[in-house]
């Protein structure tokens, strides 16, 4: 294994129980972060440095920074949950990784070890573990990212960067019980393209979201979709979410053109739907398509899923000419039975037979030395 040695900085001033516990009652979605993150520093010759577990706080940043110009920068989110027994367990943190490493390639950085990736979120979560939440639904959401870290004005790849590790806990994207989302389709704007970045999870991804997510809102929409560039006939994925459309027994998924991100959440509904005794597949799906189903009732239920927000139902769709309701516009009992198995898997309800949580500590893991 290459995992560079940690090297430990504790903080000195870290929350005190009583309000870490005020916190983890109505923690919402990154608002609060744990007392410690992870840095690791890469450079062109030396490759990378070794770990840093220091106390989370602000990074120094040059105003010719080339990340804050240029954007070279990529991000994973995943979550960690307290099972039954008191353990911590990561939700496939394998494929986060290997995403990660995909993201980076795409964006000119340098590939983060598989194993590297594991071990900095294992330092952290057994660190910080008396941050993850032990409320039903609420986990600890880990975000690690890196950026450009040198700086200069020339549009070249940057010869510097900087992982970090951070750590939040959350009872979810969408507060409070289920609601199905209305969704505003942007015909306007266009989050990627064919031979784009759309595939990567980089921040420019997400600033070419925002307007409209505006737009969204200002309809009176939740959410936003996107469709395809070219034609802007076929549905891509939703906000931060993929989406998945229930044809009865049968749940299709917009395919993976290269343009939208291949969601870890997604292709494990798709296995576990098929586990479940569903039909799963993957095709491409026409907004016209999702109107006239819609319409006759063969659509029966449409819902979005992503790491922050888990499996949400959508129950209506706007578009600039027209509106309608998925099936009865309430949550089908398909998107509910996959949400269901899902968390189970997660929170240690149900059995884990294909391997997908990795143990990041053991239940009264005692820490490092210097946490005891
Ligand atoms: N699509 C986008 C644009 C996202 O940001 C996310 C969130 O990570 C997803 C889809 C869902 O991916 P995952 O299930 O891996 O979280
Ligand atoms: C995730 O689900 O991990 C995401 O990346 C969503 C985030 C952009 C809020």
């Amino acid at each position: 294994m290459t995992v560079p040695a940690i090297e430990f900085k504790p903080a000195s001033r870290p929350l005190s129980a009583e309000r870490r516990e005020e916190v983890l009652t109505s923690p919402g979605f990154g608002h609060h972060f744990t007392d410690h993150m992870v840095t690791i520093t890469w450079t062109e010759g030396a490759g990378w440095h070794p770990a840093r577990l220091v106390p989370y706080g602000p990074l120094p940043i040059d105003p010719a920074n080339l990340t804050l110009h240029y954007a070279q920068t990529v991000f994973e989110g995943l979550k960690v949950h307290r099972r039954p027994d008191g353990g911590l367990a990561a939700f496939r943190p394998e494929e986060n990784a290997r995403r990660f490493q995909a993201s980076a390639h795409r964006m000119a950085m340098p590939e983060l070890p598989v194993e590297t990736f594991i071990a900095a979120c294992e330092a952290l979560v057994r660190q910080d573990r008396a941050w993850v939440p032990s409320r039903p639904g609420h986990s600890l959401y880990l975000r690690p990212f890196m950026f450009a870290t040198e700086s200069g004005l020339g549009v070249r790849a940057a010869r510097e960067f900087l992982f970090v590790v951070i750590a939040s806990p959350t009872d979810g994207y969408f507060a409070g019980e289920i609601r199905p989302l209305s969704v505003w389709v942007a015909e306007e704007y266009v989050r990627a393209v064919p031979g784009g970045t759309g595939a990567a999870k980089t921040g420019a991804n997400y600033a070419a979201s925002l307007m409209g997510q505006a737009q969204a809102v200002a309809q009176g929409c939740d959410q936003v979709v996107w469709l395809d560039a070219l034609e802007r006939r076929w549905v891509e994925e939703m906000g931060a979410m993929n989406l998945f459309f229930v044809h009865g027994e049968r749940i299709v998924t917009p395919e993976l053109t290269g343009s939208l991100l291949p969601g870890i959440t997604r292709a494990s509904l798709l296995t576990l739907a098929r586990d479940l005794g569903y039909e799963a597949e993957e095709a491409r799906i026409s907004l016209h398509d999702w109107r006239r189903d819609s319409a006759d009732g063969s659509l029966t239920e449409v819902f979005a899923c992503g790491t922050a927000a888990g499996v949400a139902p959508v129950g209506s769709v706007k578009t600039a000419l027209t509106q309608w309701t998925v099936g009865d516009g309430r949550p089908g009992k398909v998107t509910m039975r996959l949400r269901e198995a899902l968390g189970e898997i997660q929170s240690g309800a149900a059995a884990d037979t294909r391997g997908w949580m990795r143990e990041m500590a053991k239940a009264g893991h005692p820490g490092r030395p210097a946490d005891r």
